[in-house]
């Protein structure tokens, strides 16, 4: 199923939606001989049908990651306790955020819509597993599907809903998991565990995702039987990348020790490099998606522009202190070195 895109190397160039994955990413993890992957999420269908004539221009295969439709419902009470909270943030920035919860579909019929109307190579989904219909649709326009899964169970879900592929996602992955079940605490079960796991119990190629950022690593996991390394957290810096300049000079900072899980920004489990919001907010913050996301949104947005890393969500996996700052290309080589 990989086959079809022509790869050299094993390496998929991970979608991270909110500004790192530009298309220019993508390119060059095709190039490279791995595949790129844009990012959906977040973004307008204009913008993402942008995007996508900007990579098909190129003329190379290439993946699209959606997030299909999962809601986390927020208490309304608690959303409103907690927006009073972060309320208090947001003055110092002159904001006023939403005081009762938006909910939406993040444009996902608009979306599929698009990817019927003129179809692309691979399209992956996180957050939830979309209808059997929109799989099936999909797949009669001649495009891989693939499904991100957390644990076995989820594999099996994936598999009978009809998908081609799964992204098998661990915990100790940068950005937002892909659960489907997000009140649920996530298990800290290692990658190479999980691939064996899922591979042994579900017959579909599996791309693994997180904390990969050696060739070491890289090495062990398509031994484990991986068809695909994914990597997010080590291209955050890369020459392609469009991560916030606060988010990478983040990652550099030797005073950020650790990542950690927290769904005070989003309302959703999400890893990143520990800060002063998530010391501050996790006990207070209920979960509710994609509510809490729009309630910090505008906060996160300021912060990022204004230089205060203690108010964004710096999204990273554990593998951070490797990501560096070189051309894509160089990087996915690289971390292919040891196969
Ligand atoms: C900044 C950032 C944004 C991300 N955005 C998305 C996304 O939009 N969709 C998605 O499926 N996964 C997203 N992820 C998760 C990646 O697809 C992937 O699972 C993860 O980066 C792999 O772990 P690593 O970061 O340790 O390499 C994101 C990760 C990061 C670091």
């Amino acid at each position: 199923m990989l086959a079809q895109f022509e790869m050299s190397i094993p390496l998929v160039a991970a979608p991270m939606s909110g500004g790192p994955t530009t298309p220019a990413m993508v390119s060059a993890a095709t190039a490279a001989g791995g595949l790129g992957m844009l990012a959906a999420g977040y973004k307008t269908v204009e913008a993402v049908e942008a995007e996508l004539k900007i990579v098909r221009a190129e003329g190379i295969p290439f993946g699209i990651n959606l997030f299909a439709p999962n809601p986390v419902p927020v208490d309304p009470d608690s959303y409103r306790a907690y927006a009073a909270i972060i309320q208090q943030e947001a003055d110092r920035f002159g904001l006023v955020l939403p005081a009762d919860p938006i909910e939406d579909t993040d444009w996902f019929d608009e979306k599929i819509a698009l990817l019927l109307d003129d179809p692309v190579p691979m399209v992956s989904f996180t957050f939830g597993i979309p209808p059997s219909s929109v799989i099936a649709a999909l797949q009669r326009a001649d495009t891989v599907v693939v499904q991100t899964v957390t644990t076995p169970d989820e594999a099996a879900q994936a598999d009978q809903a009809g998908v081609d592929m799964l992204a098998l996602q661990a915990v100790v992955a940068g950005g937002h998991s892909g659960t489907l079940s997000p009140r649920r605490p996530l298990q800290p079960v290692p990658l190479v565990d999980l691939v064996r796991q899922v591979t042994a119990a579900v017959p579909l190629p599996v791309l693994a995702a997180g904390g990969l950022a050696t060739p070491d690593a890289v090495s062990d996991i398509i031994r484990a039987g991986a068809a695909a390394a994914v990597v997010g957290t080590v291209l955050l810096r890369a020459t392609e990348s469009g991560a916030s300049a606060t988010h990478q000079a983040a990652l550099t900072d030797p005073a950020r020790t650790e990542t950690v899980l927290t769904h005070a920004f989003t309302g959703r489990p999400a890893r990143g490099l520990r800060n002063t919001f998530i010391d501050n907010h996790e006990a207070q913050a209920p979960f509710g998606y994609p509510a809490i996301h729009h309630l910090t949104s505008p906060l996160r947005k300021a912060a990022a522009a204004a230089g205060k890393p203690d108010y964004v969500h710096l999204w990273a996996g554990t593998g951070y202190r490797h990501a560096t700052a070189e051309p894509t290309a160089d990087i996915l080589r690289r971390l292919a070195s040891g196969l």
